[in-house]
């Protein structure tokens, strides 16, 4: 076994991101950091003593880190580096609402990623999503490939629970697909949605599939709701943990994820929702897949949203 992962930010979602990647058993080390003085430290500990019961052998290595960078030093040499830093939602909040606050923590972040641990893959969950994976790769000065974010496996597997709960199927039987942003101009693709193989739209009248799509769209934001304190972070950190165990294993596994689109779908420079070939290395090949024309016309007009919005953050 060999390979490091770093989570940044000991929050829930980080938490559970690095404990389920040590559960993996692929790498030799996890390394969780936070700015609060010992809670990584005190995490990692108690993550460490459960290897026993689970039977793996990462070791969990917490690091109390600084906004200036102390403490950075324990990143050196990792694989994947996975941000969550930034806050989270509350009750009402469009993850936008965010997007002053955390582009400042997410820009120091990948700033000191790139100083010690100049080689990793950056995995980027902090929200909003589209537009912190292109912070990030703005601020580490990372080649696009290397800097991909999470969304479109969380959005995937929200819509693939909604249509396996409303037909009483079991979610291995369901296939679906989410494009675009983790946001407002999320794109479903029905075209793409199966169940046993068979169309969606033959199972499912027009109307419920849109209100499952609409569920989809706000799944995030019906989750925030019913905590009161804090968002999502079971399915979300499922999805970061197997992104980056594509990355470990060099799978090339596709993966519906927010990567650098440059051309394909006729979209030209922006960070997008789309699906793509993750290995060693981050992004090996967006993946085009068959839309229906009234799809493209959605992911186009999701990726003029999206552009404008990155534009803007690269002044915060
Ligand atoms: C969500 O959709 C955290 O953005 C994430 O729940």
């Amino acid at each position: 076994m060999a390979g490091k992962v770093t989570v940044v930010g000991a929050g829930f979602y980080g938490s559970t991101t690095a404990q389920r990647i040590a559960e993996y058993n692929i790498v030799d080390t996890v390394v969780l950091t936070d700015i609060l003085d010992g809670k990584a430290e005190g995490l990692a500990l108690d993550m460490n003593q459960s290897r026993s019961i689970e039977g793996f052998e990462t070791k969990i290595v917490g690091q109390t880190t600084t906004v200036e960078g102390g403490g950075y030093e324990a990143i050196a040499g990792s694989d994947v580096v996975i941000i969550t830093a930034g806050l989270p939602r509350k009750p009402g909040m469009s993850r936008m609402d965010l997007i002053e606050t955390n582009a400042k923590i997410v820009r120091g972040v990948a700033e000191n990623i790139a100083k010690h641990a100049p080689n990793a893959v950056i995995i980027v969950v902090s929200n909003p999503l589209d537009e912190m994976t292109a912070l990030t790769q703005l601020a580490s000065g990372f080649p696009k490939e290397r800097v991909l974010g999470q969304a479109g496996m969380l959005d995937t597997a929200r819509f693939t629970h909604f249509v396996a709960e409303e037909l009483k199927v079991p979610v291995a039987s369901v296939q679906t697909l989410t494009l675009g942003s983790h946001g407002d101009t999320m794109v479903p693709v029905p075209s793409r949605c199966t169940v046993d193989g068979k169309p969606l739209a033959d199972l499912l009248p027009a109307e419920k599939i849109e209100e499952l799509v609409v569920r989809t769209r706000n799944g995030g934001a019906e989750v925030v709701a019913l905590l009161k304190t804090g968002s999502a972070y079971y399915a979300p950190s499922a999805a970061a943990a197997r992104m980056a165990k594509a990355v470990i294993e060099d799978s090339d596994a596709v993966m519906p994820v927010c990567a650098w689109v440059d051309g394909e779908y006729g979209i030209e420079g922006v960070y997008l929702g789309v699906e793509a070939q993750i290995g060693k290395g981050g992004v090996k090949k967006v993946v085009e897949t068959k839309l229906t024309d009234s799809e493209l016309t959605e992911l186009k007009a999701a990726s003029v949203a999206v552009r404008e919005k990155q534009a803007d953050v690269a002044g915060l």
